[in-house]
């Protein structure tokens, strides 16, 4: 299993989520953070330790995912969240050992599946 993290412009969600959940991909985690890249970043100091300053508003999108899928939801962020301009964001991408579906207990890679588009709730 894998841990897509992509930190990316706000704008971008929509036609992400969209295609995400055209191609069966209707799970995933948002969470709106602050951060910093390669220019935003000023370091100061305060009382002797450096504080990162000017720090910019990003969406951390998290999806969870077979091994297989992983190239395509990668490649799905890719494609809607590059606009050329600087800031465009970066995803990170992990290898995750266990997960477990609390209701039934089940555990495994399978119980990420893709949803089919029929399944999912309107
Ligand atoms: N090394 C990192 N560790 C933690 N978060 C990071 C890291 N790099 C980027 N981020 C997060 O990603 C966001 C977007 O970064 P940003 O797009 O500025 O990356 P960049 O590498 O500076 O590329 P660009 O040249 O396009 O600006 C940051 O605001 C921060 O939240
Ligand atoms: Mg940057």
């Amino acid at each position: 299993m894998k841990k897509i993290e992509a930190y990316v412009r706000h704008e971008a969600f929509d036609p992400i989520r969209e295609d995400l959940l055209d191609r069966g991909f209707p799970s995933l985690t948002i969470t709106e953070v602050k951060g910093s890249g390669r220019q935003e970043g000023v370091v100061e100091h305060y009382r002797g330790a450096a504080v990162v300053v000017n720090v910019r508003p990003k969406l951390k999108v998290e999806v969870f995912v077979a091994d297989k899928d992983k190239s395509m939801v990668v490649e799905t962020i890719l494609k809607h969240a590059r606009t050329g301009e600087v800031g465009d964001g970066k995803i990170f991408v992990s290898t995750v050992d266990e997960v477990y579906r609390v209701r039934t207990g089940e555990e495994g890679e399978e119980i990420l599946d893709a949803h089919a588009p029929w399944e999912i709730p309107a």
